[in-house]
């Protein structure tokens, strides 16, 4: 192993620079050359790689978003795009990759390493946290602690006013955000992708909530939920019973950026590192996690094909807290 790709692709997400500069730093040590594709599978079918040295990542540490940027590739997705990639990576003699993002990384990787012998590993990082193969990826942590504080804050006001507040966060298909800060804002009710909530339900706790004097006052809505976002759910609650004064706050992409927890950086420094070592190893196909606080790896194959399910225990609990 003489020289290695790194490229961040997906949405990006806080520590991703921190697993850039672990990859690095450990290619270093090894005396292998770095490589930084700019934009993902994109930058690789346009060839935008230039080298990166340590001097590069110098400073980048406590930094969201991600240096090398990051894209949705549809190009990547064909055979042709596909090898222009390959003929990028020869031309520079890359004998490795570390593909840094999500579900669409891995898939994408796992295709191309399919095709052609250049080996790839990869490093979870999004903030859903909705990857198979470890407990946690990069700037989940990051999001949810963006998320509680901006929900405290919602809370302050809903709290003065005596107002219903319904706020959507981020997770197209995993409740993993919204669990979390729901479980962490003590709010009333948590809507997830993964479970079966009604609005009649939440309408028999609101008017239970409030026969009993209880402040409840906060609805927290994963954006991929069965009943809609949080407009929606919104919508339908006051359509039900027109006197909760509600409003609605969608935090957005605001949990996306800012500076990594340090939670964050030493899990996105553990994995680059990991990721570097596993392409010295010999190792291909397979994304490198932590399950337990142990480095495991997973076929790529078995990451996309399965779910970082939500923990049963945790759901149960935010219920029964919610009474
Ligand atoms: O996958 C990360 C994520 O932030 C999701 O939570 C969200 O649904 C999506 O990306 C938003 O994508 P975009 O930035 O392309 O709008």
């Amino acid at each position: 192993m003489k020289k290695i790709a790194i490229f961040t692709s997906g949405g990006d997400a806080p520590g991703m620079n921190a697993a850039i500069r672990a990859a690095v730093r450990t290619a270093k040590y090894y005396d292998i050359e770095s490589y930084g594709v700019q934009n993902g599978y994109q930058g690789m079918i346009e060839g935008r790689i230039k080298k990166l040295d340590t001097g590069n990542v110098g400073n980048i540490l406590q930094r969201g978003g991600t240096i090398l940027k990051t894209a949705r590739s549809e190009e990547f997705r064909t055979v042709e795009g596909r090898k222009k990639a390959y003929q990028n990576l020869r031309a520079f003699d890359i004998d490795g990759c570390v593909a840094i993002g999500g579900n669409g990384t891995y898939t994408g990787a796992n295709v191309f390493t399919d095709e052609y012998n250049i080996p790839f590993i990869g490093v979870p990082g999004t903030i859903d946290n909705d990857i198979y193969g470890t407990n946690f990826s990069i700037g989940f942590d990051t999001a949810i602690n963006t998320a509680i504080e901006a929900i405290d804050k919602i809370r302050d006001t809903a709290d003065s006013h005596n107002r219903l507040f319904f706020i959507e966060v981020m997770g197209r298909h995993s409740g993993y955000i919204a669990l979390y800060t729901g479980i962490g804002s003590g709010a009333g009710t948590i809507f997830l992708p993964e479970a079966d909530n009604s609005i009649e339900h939440l309408m028999e706790q609101l008017e239970k909530s409030a026969r009993r004097n209880k402040l409840f006052n906060l609805v927290i809505v994963a954006e991929g939920n069965k009943n809609g976002g949080a407009i929606e759910i919104a919508n339908k609650v006051n359509a039900l019973n027109a006197d909760y004064d509600s409003r609605v706050t969608i935090i957005g992409h605001l949990q996306r950026g800012g500076s990594p927890t340090c939670n964050d950086r030493v899990l996105a420094t553990r994995l680059g590192n990991s990721a570097v070592e596993a392409l010295r190893a010999g190792k291909n196909k397979i994304a490198v996690g932590i399950i337990d606080n142990k480095i495991e790896f997973t076929a790529f194959e078995e990451a996309i094909s399965k779910e970082n399910a939500l923990n049963e225990d945790l759901i149960r609990m935010a219920e029964i807290l919610a009474l």
